[in-house]
């Protein structure tokens, strides 16, 4: 979590810095800072609050001067959000500033060391242990320190580093925590993540793992941690600079809903080719998929929920038996991979660390990893084996939708290429899925054109406490990712269940008018979810169902009805969870909570 960026070159420093700290807010928001050399020192701001404290306190960077800095939004692990937790941090002369992302995990030995040293610390961070080491291994000759460093830190980082000394320069520094570096005709910028620079060049560079890079204004160069330097080639980033834009748009998250049409189709129609699903990246023969024994998918949140819909799919299309792990779970449980097992990590980051350990995990094991990811270029990007990108674009909002719609549909064209490479689907049938497939985007726009009925159900529900969301199969994984997305945004107590188990304990929780939404979109599973939601009625539930267009004996059970389309029921996710986001949505709008930051959380948890 964290962003971080840095500029050197011709222009002043402070604005560029901090137009790019908004773009990577979604990072971490808690508090911001900025170190600036003004022509004799390193001038460092920073405060609690979000960014526009920052923006307030230095008025939009006037007050810093100076064509060199680095600026963070910070997202606390250690240390409590302060002022003095707060990104920048110095060494005790002040003539060293270091921006982090990501966790030292050996930093109180580190910190007992230099404490015995004389040093003095006023942070509760990690980070500062950074400043204090490179100060001491600091003869002169800056790489040499932070190369120094490196060797002696565990943990993961992205660093940005200035010395006071050699103002012509800053570093950019990584080991597990995105980084990427860029430069145009006025100077070179360091960035945790694209759109923080898109504005200024194309043209980046991916920083790998215990690489350094020296900065100055016109040019860069790249070294080893042993210092040895190296070339490297940038790569031509092809977005559009106004998809990381709101665009008129209330909230990013309500833009990024309206663009699910969009994001469905980029997923889904490049791989349909003259009545097949052609999947090049996947980078398996037939005779490989036929292979498969098992498939593992592992991820975290809102991915984890694509994966439990994935297990529904792919075992009932491809009958390939599927486990499906929370990646925080998967890296510790010594798993048992076997022969003929296929693992897919699905991400929209690319950064998560836990999915990522995962990833490393299963390939230490000797297993390939097909990930399914968005961000172009990230780390699960690079390290996975074959990479099937979500062609979702930029996705800023915290809670995710149009990636995790592009993750489903990517699910669903896997599970059906392997039914039809194992046979397990006829072809009439198969031809009848893709006509379903198709239609998505469309059936996706027409429930959203339906939001203002959505928008007046949640206006009800603002001052809700708790509510339940229930359903069984695909529906149950509806469910979850319904349940996240209003709790995470709105702070309602919300939880997922699998409607049969309501009974074992949780019904007890049940009482006058406790909302329970639940979703029934399976036709062979209909009349099971129904007299479960005749049980949590009949105890004073007020039930919201989700259920397909013609079931209308659902009334006799529900309170409130929102009919979706009817497609093929392994793709009914796509269609019930956008009520549903909605639903969170303005529940989140009703209450007047920051929607596209929600309080604690980040967009890409690159910390365990
Ligand atoms: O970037 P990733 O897809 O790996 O992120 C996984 C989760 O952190 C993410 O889905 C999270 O749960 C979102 N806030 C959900 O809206």
């Amino acid at each position: 979590m964290c962003g971080i960026v840095g500029y050197i070159g011709k222009k002043p420093a402070a604005p560029i810095i901090l137009e790019g700290l908004s773009k990577l807010e979604y990072r971490g928001y808690d508090s911001a800072g900025m170190a600036v050399f003004d022509g004799e020192k390193i001038q460092i701001k920073k405060s609690v609050g979000r960014l526009k404290v920052l923006e307030e306190l230095t008025h939009d960077g006037a007050t810093m001067p100076g064509v060199i800095g680095i600026g963070h939004t910070r997202w606390a692990t250690h240390g409590a959000p302060s002022d003095v937790n707060s990104h920048p941090h110095y060494n005790e002369k002040e003539t060293i500033a270091v921006v982090h992302n990501g966790i030292i995990e050996n930093y109180l030995p580190l910190k007992e060391k230099m404490i015995s040293k004389g040093y003095k610390f006023t942070s509760d961070t990690d980070t500062e242990v950074l400043a204090h080491l490179i100060d001491y291994y600091y003869k002169g000759n800056p790489l040499e320190a932070i190369t120094k460093v490196m060797h002696r830190v565990q943990g993961s980082y992205a660093l940005g580093i200035m010395f006071a000394e050699h103002p012509d320069q800053i570093f950019a520094v990584r080991k597990d925590s995105p980084l990427i570096v860029g430069q145009n005709e006025d100077g070179c910028f360091i960035a945790s993540d694209v759109p923080a620079i898109l504005k200024y060049t194309r043209k980046v560079y991916f920083i790998q793992n215990q690489e350094v890079v020296r900065l100055r204004a016109d040019h860069m160069h790249f070294y080893t941690v042993d210092e040895e330097e190296i070339t490297k080639e940038p790569v031509n980033i092809e977005w559009d600079a106004d998809a990381a834009e709101k665009g008129g748009y209330e909230h990013f998250m309500l833009k990024e809903m309206y663009e699910q049409p969009k994001t469905v189709t980029d997923t889904l129609m490049p791989r349909i080719k003259d009545g097949d699903i052609v999947i090049e990246e996947l980078g398996m023969s037939d005779d490989e998929i036929k292979a498969i024994r098992k498939v593992h998918i592992v991820a975290c949140g809102s991915a984890y929920h694509v994966g439990v819909t994935a297990k529904y799919v792919i075992e009932g299309i491809a009958r390939i038996p599927v486990e499906v792990d929370v990646a925080s779970e998967f890296r510790y449980r010594n798993p048992i991979l076997e022969e003929g097992a296929m693992v897919i990590v699905i991400s929209q980051s690319g950064e998560t660390a836990d999915t990522l350990a995962a990833l490393r995990e299963s390939q230490q094991l000797g297993y390939k990893v097909l990930g399914i990811v968005n961000v172009v270029g990230s780390s699960i990007a690079r390290e996975a084996d074959n990479v099937m990108y979500t062609w979702a674009g930029p996705e800023i909002a915290v809670a995710t939708t149009k990636a995790y719609s592009a993750q489903l549909v990517a699910i669903y064209l896997l599970a059906m290429k392997f039914a039809k490479v194992k046979g397990t689907i006829s072809d009439s049938d198969f031809t009848a899925m893709l006509k379903d497939l198709k239609r998505l985007p469309d059936q996706i726009e027409m429930l959203l054109s339906n939001k203002e009925r959505i928008q007046r159900f949640a206006n009800r529900y603002i001052g809700a406490k708790d509510v339940f969301f229930i359903g069984r199969g695909i529906d149950y994984a509806i469910s979850m990712e319904g349940s996240l997305k209003l709790k995470e945004i709105s702070y309602i107590h919300s939880e997922a269940y699998a409607a049969g188990e309501l009974k074992h304990g949780t019904i007890s929780l049940i009482e006058k008018d406790t909302l329970v939404a639940a979703v029934a979109t399976q036709d062979n599973l209909f009349q099971k979810t129904l007299s479960n939601m005749v049980e949590v009625k009949a105890r004073g539930a007020f039930v919201l169902a989700v259920t397909n267009a013609g079931n209308t004996d659902i009334e006799k059970a529900a309170d409130y009805v929102i009919y979706i389309p009817r497609t093929n029921p392994y793709f009914a996710n796509s269609l019930a969870i956008i009520p549903l986001q909605l639903f969170g949505y303005y529940v989140a709008v009703g209450k007047g909570c920051d929607v596209d930051k929600p309080r604690n959380l980040a967009k890409s948890v690159t910390v365990e």
